[in-house]
């Protein structure tokens, strides 16, 4: 394992996890579907929690969550400009296509987040002695909700897309009446939807 770049995966993921707090507060301001704002408060509480639990990966590990690296630079500058797409859509004051352009963006960085932690679960499988434990420990507590985050607003994503189309959508989308967790699940759920409309 080398060390320095597993260092740089945890730098990514606390900033992921901190762009993640922004990105769902603006997506709030523009979400219209009630149950849909639903989840993204709840996600938004859970990303909280993320960075809290990144932070204590941190401390275990005895680095510093200040330390800047070239890496983290672009994962705060993607985070940005996801929430400056959102604002640009809430100034063009069409409520639909705001809600569109908020679900595309966290789908954008939940794909990001999800990576980090399956790179996390990698890593924790491979580490030794505290840093493995220190990994672990993390990936078992987010594994489930970044499943969540990201298959539930892709689903969300594209039935709001089919909504706006004029063509009938699944809502809530199969994803999230499956409680889908995994990317087979996520496939199948997609599959079905013919049966659930
Ligand atoms: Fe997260």
């Amino acid at each position: 394992m080398k060390e320095e770049q597993l260092n740089e995966l945890l730098y990514q993921a606390l900033e992921t996890e901190l762009g993640g707090v922004q990105i769902y507060t603006t997506a709030l301001r523009c979400v219209v579907n009630d149950d849909l704002k639903e989840e993204w408060e709840k996600y938004l509480e859970q990303t909280r929690n993320h960075v809290q639990i990144v932070r204590t990966v941190f401390e275990k590990l005895g680095l510093d969550t200040e330390a800047e690296t070239p890496g983290r630079a672009v994962v705060r500058h993607v985070g940005e400009s996801l929430v400056k797409s959102m604002e640009m859509a809430l100034e063009s004051g069409e409520p639909e296509a705001s809600q569109l352009v908020a679900a595309e963006a966290i789908v954008m960085a939940e794909t990001k987040d999800h990576l980090n932690w399956h790179l996390i679960g990698e890593a924790a499988k491979k580490a030794k002695g505290k840093v493995a434990e220190a990994l672990k420990e993390a990936h078992e507590e987010v594994e489930d909700e970044e499943d969540e985050h990201l298959y539930h607003t892709t689903g969300w994503t594209r039935e709001l897309w089919i909504e706006t189309l004029g063509m009938k959508a699944v809502l809530p989308p199969p994803e999230e009446v499956k409680e889908v967790k995994t990317a087979i699940g996520a496939a199948r759920a997609q599959h079905a939807r013919g049966d659930m409309l």
